[in-house]
């Protein structure tokens, strides 16, 4: 069973590379995603290092100049894709996204390295001044004000499109007179599974506005009409700054390493401001008013991730798990917003359970990394690779025969992967 899953997981990662890149799923995205692809590279590292190398590399030739990489590397057009390259308005080959995404991608590199330091050493020495540009990027780009907090400039930057995080500050959005549209996603997949047409309002709104100011990080930051602290991207990038000091040993450069340790230490401190008591969470905060968002989301469990979880953090997460009968959901099931099966606003997504198991692992929760990676395991060896999981009944939601779902399957939730993480 498990060996025929195994197989199956491989034949998908195959059928969804395009040459180099991979996309998440054929149709509903057609091109190459920025965290897609790091988390492919982990699943074709199980079976073949080199390819798993060059996803990394791909996605890197479409780095911007001042560092910034793109959440969507567009190859081709493509009409079963919307917003497309017209949209975006970024002039540059291969055109791309005017946003980023969570850089778990340095995280990712350490792990390809050490799992063969002979073969991987010369391609992250290549890799590593991209990546460091890429960090730097966003302490200046998206932590302005220098608290060690990243701040989101659209709901796609942090991966989690429709989270409740959001809904306070796209609430109060205004949106944006916009020239009429038509949506791609919902002729992939059905209409209740996605954002609403309220939601692709507001991502279309913040996309006209990028464009408008070329995509400018200064005016990004002082008018863009979103701009929220998630603490998912704040937990990942602290990991990431880590994982890069590491990095940096690993190519001898000693004060780049002490850079980003400092980076993360600073960031450890600033994500207090961020924690709630009467949620027992860390809570996604608007920056032009200071709200915090009202409900618990998953991004605040990436703090075991950046080992930054505690007995408190435990209890909440706990407590989620205990309302469900699958995996950690997206979003809080006590909450009136939660919706099982619409996107982020519920469903059990793989790539992040595999961040906060992976988290819960290395700070001492085996018992609790165990359950998410084992029901993780089951709703895709019961249901089959989808995007993500209704985390009551298990079925699937989303794209079907999906990247990431293959790719963790292969390196963190299949039987063959258990070695421990
Ligand atoms: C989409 O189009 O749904 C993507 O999540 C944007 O990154």
């Amino acid at each position: 069973m498990s060996d025929a899953t195994d197989a199956r997981a491989r034949e998908i990662m195959c059928a969804n590379d395009r040459g180099g890149y991979t996309v998440p799923t054929a149709r509903l995205y057609p091109h190459q995603w920025n965290w897609d692809s790091a988390f492919a590279a982990l699943g074709f590292a199980t079976f073949d290092l080199d390819r798993a190398w060059t996803e990394l590399e791909t996605l890197f030739e479409a780095q911007w100049p001042g560092g910034m990489v793109p959440h969507i590397v567009f190859r081709r057009d493509d009409d079963d894709y919307f917003p497309g390259i017209a949209e975006w308005g970024v002039e540059r080959d291969p055109p791309t996204s005017g946003i980023s995404q969570p850089p778990v991608a340095a995280s990712v590199a350490l792990d390809l390295y050490r799992q063969d330091p002979g073969a991987g050493e010369a391609r992250l020495r290549a890799l590593f001044p991209r990546l460091l540009a890429w960090h730097r990027w966003y302490r200046s780009a998206r932590d302005p004000d220098g608290t060690g907090l990243v701040a989101v400039v659209h709901p796609w930057e942090s991966g989690r499109d429709n989270s409740p995080d959001w809904d306070r500050a796209m609430s109060r959005m205004r949106v944006a007179d916009l020239p009429a549209y038509t949506r791609r996603d919902t002729g992939h997949v059905a209409a209740e599974l996605r954002p609403t047409q309220g939601d692709y309002d507001r991502f279309m709104t913040i996309v006209a506005h990028g464009r408008a100011c070329g995509w400018d990080d200064e005016v990004m930051r002082t008018s863009c009409p979103l701009l929220v602290i998630d603490p998912a991207t704040t937990f990942i990038a602290l990991r990431a700054d880590r994982d890069l000091a590491a990095i940096a040993r690993i190519v001898g450069d000693e004060a780049v390493a002490r850079e980003r340790e400092a980076a993360a230490a600073h960031a450890a401190g600033g994500v207090r401001a961020l924690w709630s008591d009467a949620s027992g969470a860390y809570l996604a905060r608007d920056v032009r008013t200071g709200a915090s968002a009202g409900t618990v989301c998953i991004g605040a469990f990436t703090a075991f991730y950046a080992g930054l979880g505690s007995p408190a953090l435990a209890g909440t997460l706990t407590r989620m798990l205990d309302r469900v009968s699958y995996a950690l959901p997206s979003a809080d099931p006590a909450s009136e917003s939660f919706d099982p099966r619409r996107y982020w606003r519920g469903p059990v997504w793989p790539q992040m359970n595999y961040l906060v198991g992976r988290g819960l692992a290395e700070s001492g929760h085996a018992d609790l990394a165990a359950r998410l990676r084992d029901d993780l395991a089951t709703l895709i060896a019961d249901t089959g690779f989808h995007e993500c999981f209704s985390p009551l009944d298990g079925t699937g939601t989303g794209g079907g025969d999906f990247t990431w779902t293959a790719a963790l399957w292969l390196h963190w939730a299949a039987p063959s992967a258990r070695s421990g993480r």
